[in-house]
């Protein structure tokens, strides 16, 4: 063996792998989803999602103040109100919820706040369906996405993530904002985000499939305002625009299935923040084979944020945040 080929000589222990690694997990790099739904009596587990819940008002804070335990800090909430419509949309409950997760927390954590339109409309859908039920109206659709985030900032929230792809939106948002001088608002935007099979749990958590319930509407699904899995161009032009229209951090989602466009924006966009977000049926799927005992959950997730860091972001959303700091820990005692 050419003793200049040698490169186990740096995987030799765990104290020189150490030294040459350039990925550090750490608990204050990820984003803890969280569920408020309106109207139940107690919180509901969902389903595919272990440790995560639908929780009602007063059960978030509980969890919250669990999470802080763990060392987690950084959140981005779903409100999920019982009553759906296909306009004049109410965000009183999720705003209700922020004030009181931000009266009880103050400046201990940083809340983010998912902003769409899928769980407030009876279609299903993240914005305004047009009459014929056939496609949604982008401006009107980005009036009332305004309005959410400009709620939900005025209730307290520390940024607002919008998450319905429609085009403007975060022009719009930006603007709306400075004009209720909300400048301060951090704006992390879905800017990457295609049409994904992934999605399943979180729209069981959410109750916001679309073309769901009695009455079924035209359109199907979300492939006529989501990024289409096959078109990474038009996921770059997206993102871009985003930064230009303000957007502070630019998310790719899902995570795994996508870590290319992640490295595309690194380098199109050097100095913008990056997030990715594990998504729900990612996370699922890894808890699925362990279910079966055919892999170990925990190091799974750690070796997939490891390589979602490794491609270009520095923060992830991930069901799994509140567990981060046992399983760092754990896994600092393999050898
Ligand atoms: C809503 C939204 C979705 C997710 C976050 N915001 C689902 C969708 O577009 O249907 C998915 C998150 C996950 O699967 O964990 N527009």
């Amino acid at each position: 063996m050419d003793a200049l080929m040698n490169q186990r000589r740096l995987r030799g222990s765990r104290w020189i792998r150490d030294l040459v690694r350039e990925i550090h997990l750490s608990e204050t790099r990820l984003i803890q989803p969280l569920f408020a739904a309106e109207g139940i009596r107690s919180r509901e587990a969902v389903p595919g999602l272990p440790g995560v819940h639908r929780e009602t008002k007063d059960s978030i804070l509980t969890q919250i103040d669990s999470d802080l335990e763990k060392g987690v800090r950084k959140f981005i909430l779903f409100g999920v109100p019982s009553s759906k419509q296909e306009d004049s949309f109410s965000h009183a409950f999720t705003s209700s919820v922020i004030s009181g997760i931000k009266e009880r927390f103050g400046s201990d954590l940083f809340l983010f706040v998912d902003v769409c339109l899928c769980s407030h409309t009876s279609s299903g859908h993240c914005g305004v369906l047009n009459e014929e039920g056939d496609h949604l109206e982008n401006d009107a659709s980005v009036k009332e996405l305004a309005r959410a985030a400009l709620e939900y900032a005025e209730a307290g929230a520390d940024g607002v993530a919008p998450s319905d792809m429609m085009d403007g939106r975060v022009r719009a948002i930006r603007e709306t904002l400075a004009e209720a001088d909300l400048d301060r608002v951090v704006l992390m935007s879905y800017a990457a985000k295609f049409h994904s099979r992934f999605y399943g749990p979180f729209r069981v958590a959410a109750d916001s499939a679309p073309a769901k319930g009695a009455s079924p509407v035209k359109l199907k699904d979300r492939a006529t305002y989501q990024i289409d899995p096959a078109a990474p161009a038009d996921a770059l032009a997206s993102a871009l625009r985003d930064r230009e229209e303000g957007a502070d951090l630019l998310m790719v989602k899902p995570g795994l299935p996508y870590l290319d466009m992640l490295v595309h924006l690194r380098q199109a966009l050097p100095d913008a923040p990056l997030a990715a977000y594990e998504v729900s049926g990612e996370y699922a799927a890894i808890e699925a084979l362990a279910e079966k005992n055919l892999i170990d959950a925990p190091r799974a997730h750690l070796e997939c944020w490891t390589a979602l860091h490794r491609a270009g972001a520095g923060a992830i959303l991930t069901y799994g945040a509140r567990f981060a700091r046992d399983w760092i820990k754990k896994s600092e005692e393999y050898t």
